[in-house]
């Protein structure tokens, strides 16, 4: 597949990485234009392109850039994109920690709702419950034991078909997480959010996912996260993550 990919951190980067390596023609870009990632795009045998050459002729696009972002993107960024192209969102909202007050998803607009409104097209969520480190690290082989699932949410079943298979691709196991106004169950707080589960957990996350409780926990952990130290490790985050619904 062509695959475009706009943010290439954490979570980004991480993909082009897989995907590349997968065999899949892909092109990263950044906030720089080519130049910014001629050398990533080298390291991974990607192509380097800005945003539009990101979206051209592309079979698929990933968006993975920080959430408040998205709403400066150019307009008709995806104007050219073919409607069998699924775009991806990873993204998730940090309020008052990493990013500004949105007053629509302080209000309780579901987060990836919000992405589509900016950029004018459907979107399928996926790889924003898992952690970085376990999308680089403990992918495995479909069929093991210890396999972590991605909830993948949308409302274009086709599109995510394709996404279900990239997800894996690179590892993982897909759970269906609903359409696209159900995927509050897989964002920041709600009880399936970046706990390494697997399939059967993650399903059981999904569906024990509270409406409007997760916010609270979601701040909470900030409060948590910093009590863990300068340098927690991943067991500990995991660790954490769970406990955080352990009296539902
Ligand atoms: N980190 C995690 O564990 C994790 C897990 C799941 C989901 N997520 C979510 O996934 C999203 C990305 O997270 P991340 O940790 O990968 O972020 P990150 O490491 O900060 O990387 C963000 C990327 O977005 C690019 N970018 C910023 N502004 C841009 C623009 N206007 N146009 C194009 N590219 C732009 C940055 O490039 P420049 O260098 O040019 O700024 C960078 O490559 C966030 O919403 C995050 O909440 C993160």
């Amino acid at each position: 597949m062509k695959i475009g990919i706009i943010g290439i951190g954490n979570i980004g980067g991480t993909l082009a990485r897989k995907l590349s390596t997968a065999g899949h023609e892909v092109r990263v870009a950044n906030s720089k234009g080519a130049e910014g990632v001629r050398a990533f795009a080298q390291e991974i045998g990607a192509t380097p392109v800005d945003a539009r050459g990101a979206v051209e002729g592309a079979d698929l696009v990933i968006l993975s850039i920080p959430f408040p972002v998205v709403a400066k993107l150019p307009k008709d960024l995806f104007d050219g994109l073919a409607e069998s192209a699924p775009i991806v969102d990873t993204g998730n909202y940090y309020p008052g920690l990493r990013d500004p007050h949105i007053p629509e998803l302080d209000e309780g607009k579901v987060e990836s709702v919000w992405i589509s409104e900016q950029i004018g097209r459907p979107i399928i969520k996926a790889f924003n419950n898992i952690l970085a480190y376990s999308l680089a690290e403990l992918g495995r082989p479909a069929g093991s034991p210890d396999r972590i699932a991605v909830a993948v949410a949308g409302d274009d079943a086709q599109a995510k078909r394709i996404v279900m298979d990239i997800v894996n691709e690179v590892g993982f196991d897909p759970v269906d997480g609903g359409p696209l106004s159900e995927s509050w169950r897989q964002q920041p707080g709600t009880p399936g959010y970046c706990c390494d589960y697997d399939a059967e957990m993650m399903g059981k996350a999904l569906r024990e996912a509270v409406p409007g409780k997760a916010p609270a926990i979601r701040n909470e952990l900030y409060n948590r996260v910093g009590q863990l130290g300068p340098s927690p490790s991943h067991a500990d985050i995991i660790a954490m993550n769970r406990s955080a619904h352990s009296d539902n």
